[in-house]
């Protein structure tokens, strides 16, 4: 089970302060993918910030199989984005020399070692994803929908407990899009991870198994999220 509960982040001071998220909580079970929607500006990327433990938040906390995760100092988070996190933003931050195959291995190969099971784990992933005839590419010779799966797949390749996606398919037309986010559930029903997804996409968030609708930092529920929304239609 994972927890975030009564997380708020205020950036700034005084007069430029922006309460980029504001009480926000919930639970996911493991197995299960949750979409995050949004307007922008409504605090997605900074709770997956959060989540990932690259931004501090003003207060609240994270709460992992009933222990709280303590990123208090710069090492407890390095070790905990290592072990704990997979992450894949916007920007796929593959490296651009490596091939797909190689960019899989760079992490174990910057922890100094790449074992046989390494390798074993980046051509099933590479499978899974259908890549395994473009694992002797370099993203610049890949399709978009293909860097984004090199990314996925290079996040999975320390067995997270926690899969953050940023963005995963804002680049692509809605058919491959989803096509990602099925083969990325996929992965999350069977390693039994958990899976926080951002989307602007109605559409892909209803390939998700839950979904969490920010407006202005907070949770909103149904019946609020329908009436800001008829607020928006109105003006
Ligand atoms: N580093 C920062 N310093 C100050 N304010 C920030 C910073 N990062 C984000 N904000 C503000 O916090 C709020 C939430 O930003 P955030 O990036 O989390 O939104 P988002 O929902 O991801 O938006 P988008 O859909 O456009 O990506 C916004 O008002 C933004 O201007
Ligand atoms: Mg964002």
């Amino acid at each position: 089970m994972f927890e975030v509960k009564h997380i708020t982040k205020t950036y700034g001071t005084g007069r430029t302060q922006v309460t980029a998220l504001d009480d926000v909580s919930f639970r996911l079970d493991r197995g299960r993918l949750l979409a995050v929607l949004g307007p922008s500006g409504s605090g997605k990327t900074t709770l997956v910030s959060i989540i990932a433990g690259l931004l501090q938040p003003t207060s609240g906390e994270i709460i992992i199989g009933g222990k709280q995760v303590h990123l208090r100092s710069a090492a407890e988070a390095a070790r905990y984005r290592r072990t704990e996190v997979g992450l894949v933003f916007q920007e796929h931050h593959l490296v651009p020399y490596l091939t797909a195959r190689e960019n899989l291995l760079l992490v174990p190969h910057l922890s100094g070692r790449v074992t046989r099971a390494h390798k074993e784990r980046a051509d099933t992933l590479l499978a899974d994803f259908g890549l395994t005839e473009r694992a002797a590419h370099r993203p610049s010779l890949l399709s978009g929908g293909e860097r984004q799966r090199v990314a996925i797949a290079r996040a999975l390749m320390n067995e997270p407990e926690i899969m953050l996606v940023d963005e995963p398919t804002s680049s692509l037309d809605t058919e491959r899009g989803l096509q990602v986010v099925e083969l990325l559930k996929q992965q999350i029903h069977e390693r039994a991870m958990t899976c926080i997804m951002v989307t602007h996409d109605p559409r892909m968030a209803g390939h998700a198994d839950e979904e969490l609708h920010l407006v202005d930092g907070k949770v909103v529920d149904n019946g609020a999220r329908a009436a800001v929304e008829a607020g928006i239609q109105k003006s």
